[in-house]
């Protein structure tokens, strides 16, 4: 009887150590509205584009396990926000200019085909009947020009600059799932293996083997090379990474690209193993996440937590995912756990911007506002509301002993308090 009741006490503390609170909805209309208003730049809209996508139409998001790629229906209501994006950056091209040239100008060669995969979209989703704009030939000139105009290395990376030869970890994320859906719409597996390929290349640039894995930020070019194992470009790469894996996966060419897709799912895995073994007490990544004197950064925090729940799932991979609960449970903590009404988030102000986050524009230093921070948590928020709905494979993977820990001393918590209470 008395045993009964410690053990019923301790299943009602565990029940709500565990079941940590997610955003509400207002809450994360606040983020999104934020992520609305702020998003300016290509690789901006991009992650936008995608973050929006994950959200509110998972069926045509490639990092949704069973997505329609290519789709299979038209367009629903719920993405009209994506392919406006879409169409706003194909009808500002300059109108002067014909042949190849990027979505975006004025911007880095990396960046605009991050909106790329959305104009694909449009154009697959037959957006240009309604509104007579060429989607297709605005894709097909984005592609030209990564290939005829942008410099590469001599075995076939594309520079993430126009005017120079330099790699950016960011890179993996704008670039390589738009060559790959590019290659799945048009029935093209050359073009699927191109972005793998990217991929690759840019791995074999960028990892620091060094340094259990992390990849540096920039290098090449004469100068602006950061070699710094910045967490946001680990993260980008990751999240790129998962993109072209499920791309493939749900493509067409699935079963003759076995191998690459292996390759892809050990690549992501790489990263996670690298950055988790630097997970801050605070459940955040410093902003160069080997560098304790870096600043906490809740942006790289959310975005990487969201390629692990993805990984979870497509791969069935789950060494990780205590750890980005760990994340996700301090990044959507509330002050007052018995209050969860908005006011009281730990890491969001109250009209919703997340914090602490490093500023986008100028990486070495902390930010008030990030746009691309703000569709990280989108994209955290979808990748864990996916998860719980596959039933949170891998929820009490062992891989994390704090976490353990924790979970024992509820446990003897309860069973102290419970006999108290007998
Ligand atoms: C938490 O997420 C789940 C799954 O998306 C959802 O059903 C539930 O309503 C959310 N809870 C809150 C408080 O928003
Ligand atoms: C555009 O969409 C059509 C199907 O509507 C498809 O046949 C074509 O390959 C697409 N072109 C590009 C560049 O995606
Ligand atoms: C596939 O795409 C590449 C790159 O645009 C192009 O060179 C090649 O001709 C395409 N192959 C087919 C079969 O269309
Ligand atoms: C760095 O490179 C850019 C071109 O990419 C150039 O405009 C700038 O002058 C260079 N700065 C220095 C200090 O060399
Ligand atoms: C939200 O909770 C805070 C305390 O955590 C409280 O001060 C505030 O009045 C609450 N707001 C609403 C609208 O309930």
């Amino acid at each position: 009887m008395a045993i009964r009741r410690v053990l019923a006490f301790a299943a009602v503390l565990l029940a709500r150590e565990v079941c940590a609170q997610n955003l509400t909805q207002d809450q994360l209309n606040a983020v999104k509205d934020r992520l609305a208003e702020s998003a300016k730049q290509s690789w901006e809209l991009g992650t936008r584009a995608q973050a929006l996508t994950e959200l509110d139409t998972p069926s045509f998001s490639v990092l949704t396990v069973n997505a329609d790629v290519p789709p299979s229906t038209s367009a629903p209501d719920s993405l009209n926000e994506v392919l406006d994006i879409a169409k706003n950056a194909v009808s500002t091209r300059p109108t002067s200019l014909s042949g190849p040239q990027p979505l975006f100008a004025n911007s880095a060669a990396g960046d605009p085909p991050s909106v790329g995969v959305s104009v694909l979209i449009a154009n697959w989703t037959g957006r240009g009947q309604q509104d007579s704009l060429d989607y297709a030939g605005a894709a097909k000139d984005q592609l030209e020009f990564l290939f005829n105009s942008v410099p590469h290395t001599d075995d076939g990376a594309i520079s993430h600059r126009v005017e120079k030869l330099q790699l950016w970890s960011d890179f993996v994320a704008m670039v390589p799932p738009f060559l790959a859906y590019y290659g799945v719409v048009t029935a093209n597996q050359s073009l699927v293996e191109e972005g793998y390929k990217q991929i690759k290349l840019y791995r074999s640039y960028l990892q620091d083997t060094s340094a259990r894995g992390l990849w540096h930020h920039i290098v090449m070019g004469n100068n602006g090379t950061d070699p710094g194992h910045w967490s946001t470009g680990n993260a980008w790469a990751a999240i790129g990474i998962l993109r072209v894996l499920g791309t493939i996966q749900r493509s067409q060419f699935s079963n003759q690209m076995k191998n690459e897709k292996k390759d892809l799912i050990n690549w992501a895995s790489e990263i996670h193993s690298g950055m988790y073994a630097h997970l801050r007490s605070s459940g955040l990544f410093g902003n160069y996440v080997d560098d304790d004197s870096t600043f906490d950064d809740g942006s790289s925090t959310a975005l990487l937590a969201s390629s692990v729940y993805r990984l979870a799932l497509f791969a069935n991979v789950h060494t990780f995912v205590p750890m980005a609960e760990q994340s996700r449970q301090a990044l959507f903590a509330t002050a007052d756990p018995s209050s969860n009404n908005g006011s009281s988030l730990v890491h969001f102000s109250s009209d919703g911007w997340l914090t602490p986050v490093v500023n986008p524009e100028n990486v070495g230093k902390e930010g008030s506002h990030s746009p691309e921070g703000q569709a990280f948590v989108v994209q955290l928020d979808a990748a864990y509301r996916d998860w719980l709905d596959a039933g949170s494979p891998g929820k009490n993977a062992a891989s994390h002993p704090g976490a353990d820990l924790t979970r024992w001393w509820v446990i003897l918590l309860a069973i102290l308090t419970g006999t108290a209470l007998l």
